[in-house]
């Protein structure tokens, strides 16, 4: 904005300002009023309509899957994009941090007389951009598989036991493919078929080396179907 453009604009401000009425009560009185109408009808629909409460929590589930409100999703799928540990505080931390810090400085960087949205390309853009973004990684958080699916391909006589690890909590340990706790307590299982037999696999799964818990509770069939999943496991898909 240079001199003359400044100097017109506070004239204009001048006039404006003695025609306009003041912010109190005028203003003040609006706001009122309308935060009492949207607080009325907040607590009719409370009372009419109530509030749902989910089943009760229950602490001893495993096959529990946690979802952020649907507001979240684009945070939570930037998480899952994200694999590599060490940048997972750039993922939850930084980059929101990052966006909201600039958002902050706007007036202090962006310094055009200009508010009119196609006089303003790069603001308008970048605007456009990153609601597009926000609302893909919001429809992918959406849409996205549960934790507690594995996503490699298997020979359908392996889908019995491959349901069982999906399901028992495997993965909040151990890592298959793509799924699971990657960096997690357990070794990843994606190649343990290359790695140990199939009997000495079982023989993990049921007594449950180390921290391990024991699966013995799974009973022999499912054990074994267990093993046999593991053991197809060779690390080529
Ligand atoms: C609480 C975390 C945890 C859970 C849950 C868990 N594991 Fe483990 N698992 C481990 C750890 C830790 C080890 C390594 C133990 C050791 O060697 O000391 C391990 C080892 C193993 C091994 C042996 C790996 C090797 O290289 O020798 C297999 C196989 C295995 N787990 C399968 C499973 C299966 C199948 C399930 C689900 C039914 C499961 N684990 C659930 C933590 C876990």
């Amino acid at each position: 904005m240079n001199a003359r453009e400044k100097e017109e604009y506070l004239r204009e401000y001048e006039i404006l300002k003695k025609k306009g009425k003041p912010f109190f009560p005028y203003a003040i009185m609006k706001d009122s009023v309308m935060m009492l109408v949207v607080a009325g009808v907040l607590i009719v629909m409370s009372i009419v309509m109530g509030a749902e409460q989910g089943p009760k929590a229950d602490p001893t589930t495993t096959t529990y899957t946690p979802r952020p409100e649907w507001y979240f999703f684009y945070l939570f799928e930037l998480l899952r994009v994200i694999k590599p540990p060490a940048l997972v505080p750039v993922a939850t931390i930084g980059i929101p941090t990052i966006c909201m810090v600039l958002l902050l400085l706007l007036p202090f960087y962006d310094r055009g007389p200009e508010r009119v949205p196609w006089k303003r390309p790069i603001a308008t853009i970048t605007g456009i951009m990153v609601i597009i973004a926000m609302a893909y990684l919001t429809f992918l958080g959406a849409t996205a598989g549960s934790p507690t699916e594995i996503e490699l391909e298997t020979a359908p006589q392996y889908e019995k036991g491959k349901a069982i690890v999906a399901e028992s909590g495997c993965l909040a340990c151990h890592s298959i493919g793509e799924n699971g706790a990657h960096g997690g307590l357990g070794p990843d299982l994606t190649d343990i078929g290359s790695k140990i037999p199939k009997e000495a696999i079982k023989q993990s799964v049921t007594i449950g080396p180390g921290i391990m818990p024991s699966f013995q509770g799974l009973g022999e069939q499912n054990l074994n179907a267990v093993a046999d999943y593991l053991a197809s496991l060779d690390g080529e898909e």
